[in-house]
């Protein structure tokens, strides 16, 4: 699933009487959102009379960097090149400034409205006489935003010439997280190696970065701490921070503060001391000296990222000491400079004992660091996952964000799909993030909104914000799948904006990306909006949270593989019912951690709302949902329903062919085929397994019956042998047939259906150690042959790896032979799941 670099195309749909000029003129999907098609047709015309001057009042680097930015991008739309100057001139002109310094020529200039640090004014005025198209903003930081958003409509083909409008960012602190190693891979990184790193050096080459740091600008964010969580302690190396200040300084140009995650045990590992407590005199004096020389490389530094004690991280505990102590100490080296420290909340013990009804890894942030609020110093944040468990497909809000009264909070969301579908199924998370930011906790009994929590409205904090794990990589389209960007501009827009619908951002976001034709937009952002929905209900309906394997890849299902473990992700399926009961009165006492509003909703099995039902409370399968349906029948419905959805991505994207680059519907459509058969996977894997264990067989009578399907383990074998597969429910019927003869094995049946024509899936399972071959005759004519070499991420068979291949159009009649030839190679033995026969005329 390579994503290819986008050749021009040019073509003409005439849609409502309009004419659209067909998409893609783009160099390549590296400026995703920031494509800046050629204008053409009648939307032109609106910009005939566009100033021919930009003028910039002032010289800094990041206003260097907004002029820029207009006078690229109004050359890639219109062709023309604005001219650039220093002063106001005796013609129309397109002014960038700051407030002072567009007083100091026009002092009568003034916004209606404050606009704080980092918002900005556009709007159409005169200026001594003359029609000025002005960006003004408070810090230079402001007018380059002002410039994205001015650049943006054009894009949309809006009218500028009436132009008065104010914003500024609903939280201060707007970040990405990149969770990337210093060899160059990236923790939970779907879209290829670093941009930063390669080798245990940051990259000579940092084109991709300053790209990166354009991308980020774009959508108003201010900050990005560049390396995993899990940090390496060497990245605070003497010799290693010039090397962060080379990365630093692109950044810069994009009004972008770098920050870094470290290791809390560094000062040991790395600074020659023998104790890392957070208390120790030699620690206090090892950090501050730190944080100095970070400052003489990079005096704009960010600040820290802290994750410890925290699955196997070192951390204060080590010593006896609070998470407090040891955030404090790294905060005040910090203060003087203006850095700020990040302390995470993702704190859990991952050795819980499961069989006690009471432990729950839900408590564990509030039980930590609610006592502690009040004791952090007024430069730390503490940076608070958006769910109590880590990023599942549901999860309700973290009673923790309504918890902490003085202390600053920032909300992390996940861009990287890690347990979504890893940019390998379409998953739209702004849908999610909305339904979070708006979420009420209800404190004192008023609305608050999560969003007004973490922007530091409610508690009156100066700082507060939302931090973003994005992970893009080298990949050409930054995270892997072309539509998973919407994830990257929908985190930045929603920072900027809570009040913005999913909906609107996800046409916004397609227009940007692939321009205006109503059919593109309807279509694409129609997808965006209802994925996190279906992603959600063949892989973990009613709270459930993703049934994913979650002692590996945490991608394909793994319904049992979060049950008796210390890492306290469980479901509590058993032959009786399912569900973790978190109530006051008979579970954890988790719920007891929200306001006494949303407590006493969640402590109601009725009031508790289905989406969530099992997260909360465990019931017998036969209970019945708001909906009418029993949860079994449920899960059952969910699944089945999921899938038939994510099959349609493909109709809905092929209805767009001729309507976008070539190249790029051909990569998105392999990868929308493929998801289609995984969700088959995911749904068959659940429902099977809960059949099982419920033994309530499906009232629609579709789980565990397959009439279409044909078990290769029921095939006729030559040399192919039967295997189990592990866990059974992740393959038809629990057994797949590998091949270990590297001249190949053939698995032969009969076609029984009527004549016609058919299509053809071969399930066979790709994984990530070889590369075999497949070869499909019916009676002695090839019709179909495939090399199984996609990365997906398992040396194993099992759900992860299993896939799909159609082979459409064949013309069959009964008693056709119908013969696959397996060749293993290196790990992999061809193996062979099921294929499965659909009549398809055409
Ligand atoms: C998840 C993820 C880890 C990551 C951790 C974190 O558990 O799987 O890879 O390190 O979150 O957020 O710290």
């Amino acid at each position: 699933m390579k994503t290819p670099k986008l050749s021009a195309l040019l073509c003409v749909g005439v849609l409502s009487g309009t004419v659209y000029a067909c998409p893609l003129t783009a160099e390549s999907t590296h400026d995703a959102w920031l494509r800046y098609a050629p204008i053409e047709g009648p939307a032109r015309a609106k910009y005939a009379s566009l100033p021919a001057v930009v003028v910039v009042l002032g010289d800094s680097p990041v206003l260097t960097t907004a002029q820029g930015e207009l006078i690229r991008s109004v050359r890639s739309m219109l062709g023309r090149t604005l001219r650039a100057e220093k002063n106001l001139q005796r013609e129309n002109a397109i002014v960038l400034g700051t407030l002072a310094s567009i007083r100091a020529v026009a002092p009568e200039f003034s916004p209606r409205s404050p606009l704080g640090e980092e918002g900005f004014w556009l709007t159409a005025q005169d200026l001594h006489g003359f029609q000025c198209l002005i960006v003004a903003a408070t810090t230079e930081r402001g007018v380059l935003y002002g410039v994205f958003t001015l650049l943006g409509k054009m894009a949309q083909n809006a009218d500028l010439f009436s132009l008065n409008e104010a914003q500024r960012p609903y939280a201060p602190l707007r970040w990405v997280d990149q969770w990337d190693n210093l060899d160059g891979g990236i923790e939970r990184g779907y879209g290829g190696r670093s941009i930063f790193f390669e080798d245990g050096k940051v990259r000579a080459d940092l084109t991709r970065v300053h790209e990166y740091a354009r991308l980020l600008a774009s959508i108003g964010i201010n900050g990005c701490a560049i390396n995993n969580v899990n940090a390496n302690p060497h990245v605070l190396d003497d010799n290693f921070l010039p090397q962060l200040a080379r990365i630093a300084a692109v950044f810069r140009e994009w009004g972008i503060r770098v920050a870094i995650s470290v290791d809390l045990s560094s000062p040991k590992v790395i600074g020659g001391l023998d104790t890392f407590d957070p208390l120790d005199p030699h620690l206090i004096q090892w950090w501050l000296e730190k944080v100095d020389e970070i400052y003489r490389h990079i005096p704009d530094f960010g600040g820290f990222v802290v994750k410890a004690d925290s699955e196997g991280r070192p951390g204060p505990s080590t010593y006896g000491r609070t998470p407090a102590d040891a955030a404090n100490v790294m905060a005040r080296a910090l203060k003087p400079h203006g850095g700020i420290l990040f302390y995470r909340a993702f704190v859990y013990d991952h050795h819980l004992n499961w069989q006690d009804p009471k432990s729950d890894r839900a408590r564990a942030a509030y039980d930590i660091f609610h006592p502690l609020d009040g004791k952090f110093d007024d430069n730390v944040v503490i940076q608070i996952k958006h769910g109590p468990i880590d990023f599942q497909v549901r999860e309700p809000v973290s009673p923790l964000i309504g918890g902490l009264q003085h202390s600053n909070v920032a909300m992390e969301l996940q861009i990287t799909q890690e347990y979504t579908g890893q940019q390998r199924h379409l998953c739209f998370l702004p849908s999610m993030w909305k339904e979070v930011l708006d979420f009420d906790l209800q404190l004192n009994r008023n609305r608050t909104a999560v969003k007004d929590f973490v922007s530091g409205k409610v508690f009156r904090r100066s700082m507060g914000g939302l931090v973003g794990v994005a992970n893009v990589g080298m990949d050409a389209s930054w995270l892997g799948h072309p539509l998973a960007m919407a994830n990257l501009y929908g985190f930045g827009r929603l920072a900027w904006n809570p009040d913005l619908s999913p909906k609107a951002i996800a046409e916004e976001w397609t227009r940007l990306t692939f321009g205006n034709d109503p059919a593109v937009v309807n279509t694409i952002s129609e997808m965006q909006v209802n994925s996190w929905r279906i992603y959600e209900s063949y892989t973990g309906p009613l709270g459930l949270q993703a049934l994913t394997d979650i002692l590996g890849s945490h991608y394909g299902p793994g319904v049992e593989s979060s049950e008796r473990n210390g890492w306290g992700q469980w479901h509590r399926a058993d032959h009786e019912g399912v569900g973790m009961d978190r109530t006051v009165a008979t579970g954890t006492g988790y719920v007891g951690q929200y306001s006494p509003p949303v407590a006493k909703m969640f402590e109601s099995l009725d009031a508790t709302p289905d989406e969530l039902l099992l997260f909360f409370h465990h019931v017998p399968y036969a209970h019945v949902l708001k909906s009418g349906k029993t949860v079994i029948q449920d899960i059952y419905d969910s699944h089945y329903e999921g899938a038939e959805r994510a099959a349609d991505y493909v109709p809905q994207w092929k209805s767009l062919k001729g309507r976008v680059d070539e190249q790029l519907y051909l990569d998105v459509l392999t990868r929308l085929e493929y998801q289609a058969g995984h969700a088959i996977v995911w749904r068959d894997a659940v429902s099977n397994w809960f059949f099982q264990t419920s033994g309530i067989p499906d009232a629609k009578h579709r789980v565990a019956n397959y009439p279409d399907r044909i078990e290769a383990e029921g095939m006729q074998l030559q040399a192919y042998s039967i295997v189990d597969v592990v866990p059974w429910e992740n393959a038809s019927g629990g057994k797949a047939i590998e091949c270990i003869q590297s001249l190949g094995c053939t698995a032969t049946f009969r076609f029984s259906g009527d004549a016609g024509w058919y299509e053809l899936d071969v399930v066979y399972f790709d994984q990530n150690n070889g590369e075999s071959r497949f070869r499909v005759f019916v009676g002695d004519q090839l019709v179909d042959e495939w090399t199984a070499n996609d990365t997906f991420p398992s040396k194993k068979i099992g759900g992860d790896s299993s896939t799909r291949r159609r082979i459409r159009g064949l013309a069959l009649r009964p008693g056709d032979q119908i013969r696959i030839v397996g060749i293993p190679d290196k790990e992999e033995r061809a193996t062979l799941d099921y294929v499965e026969i659909h009549s398809s005329p055409e």
